[in-house]
């Protein structure tokens, strides 16, 4: 346990998702990575029971009196991640600091997640715990300050990033293979539009997908062959989606594995496609950006990233072939930088 007064600094990286959208909350398969974008706490313990956080990203500070309650109506709305942090943590210890990013917030790239995980390792008072401990209790947290029943998939990605690696992440074991990506290629990314998950059909689509495993059992085991029991047209397409999304992401993990770049961008956007026409959370904006990438030469492929309704869209690309994107860098995980060693107890 730190003393009052000693310094604390942690980092945690937003991430962009290769493919596998849509697929975390039934337990699927989603290929992340986490980028070189960044949430950066810093601060230090105090002994008074209230967390003071300055952000410049919003002027109103978060002013949090502890123990942490009221969690979904607290002010200013990024306020909630902080009281949401702390109550599951159960912190009665003060807190005072900054919080600064590097992530483009509303652009779908977990502005929000990496805020979360930054906090949990700057307030987690020394109690170690391991990566998973860290990110389920972000994913609690995150559905506490949002009501959004949302999957794991940005959490985990923060915690497990890894240097030049995407994440495989079985959202159902809880499990992470590291990915190589190629190192002839580029992971470009356009911002198209704002938008929060909070208040979209985000939570329309968890719930058709629960309604179809009443029919056809866990989505994450059923084949295509298993959809013609969905009677419903609607129920069915959203079923389709999530089930060769899944398969989408095992061939696009053997492809990486095998450098074909081509079948890469074909599987990104086959899911664009999918998510589109069967899972209908693009956007027309989104479409054309994915067109506008798709047609340029030396663009493998691509699609929207992360959960649509705007956002961004991704593509994989020869260097240098995309002119006006960021392109992502594939990172390390979010750490303590300072204050409290030893953090993670992986097993
Ligand atoms: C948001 C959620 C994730 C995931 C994606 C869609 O980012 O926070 O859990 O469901 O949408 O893949």
């Amino acid at each position: 346990m730190s003393s009052a007064g000693e310094r604390i600094e942690t980092r945690a990286p937003g991430r962009v998702n290769l493919i596998g959208d849509h697929t975390d909350y039934t337990g699927g398969l989603a290929l992340p990575l986490a980028i070189d974008r960044q949430i950066v706490v810093r601060g230090v313990d105090r002994d008074e029971p209230m967390i003071t956080l300055t952000s410049d990203q919003d002027s109103t500070p978060a002013t949090i009196p502890l123990p942490a309650a009221g969690v979904a109506t607290t002010e200013p709305p990024w306020a909630r991640r902080v009281a949401a942090i702390a109550a599951e943590l159960g912190r009665e210890r003060g807190f005072e600091g900054s919080v600064e990013s590097t992530v483009p917030i509303g652009a779908g790239l977990s502005s929000s997640g990496a805020l979360g995980v930054a906090l949990a390792l700057a307030l987690g008072d020394g109690a170690r715990q391991s990566r998973l401990d860290v990110a389920l209790l972000c994913q609690r947290a995150q559905q506490a300050a949002t009501g959004v029943p949302a999957g794991v998939l940005d959490e985990m990605a923060s915690l497990y990033g890894m240097d030049g690696h995407a994440l495989l992440l079985d959202c159902h074991d809880l499990t992470v293979e590291p990915v190589r990506l190629p190192e002839d290629a580029q992971v470009v990314v356009k911002y198209v539009s704002h938008r929060t998950v909070v208040g979209s059909p985000y939570s329309d689509r968890v719930a058709a997908c629960h309604t179809a495993e009443e029919v056809i059992g866990p989505l994450r085991l059923a084949r295509t062959q298993d959809l013609s029991s969905l009677t419903d047209p609607v129920l069915l397409a959203r079923a389709r989606h999530v089930v060769t999304e899944n398969e989408r992401v095992r061939e696009c993990v053997e492809a990486l594995k095998g450098e074909d770049l081509v079948t890469v961008g074909r599987l990104m956007t086959a899911s664009h496609i999918s998510l589109r026409d069967d899972y209908e959370v693009s956007t027309p904006d989104l479409d054309a950006a994915v067109e506008a990438l798709i047609s340029t030469p030396g663009v493998y492929g691509a699609r929207l990233t992360g959960a649509g309704f705007g956002g961004c869209v991704i593509g994989m690309a020869a260097p240098g072939a995309v002119k006006d994107a960021w392109v992502m860098r594939a990172v390390d995980g979010a750490e303590v930088v300072k204050g409290r060693s030893n953090y993670y107890r992986d097993p």
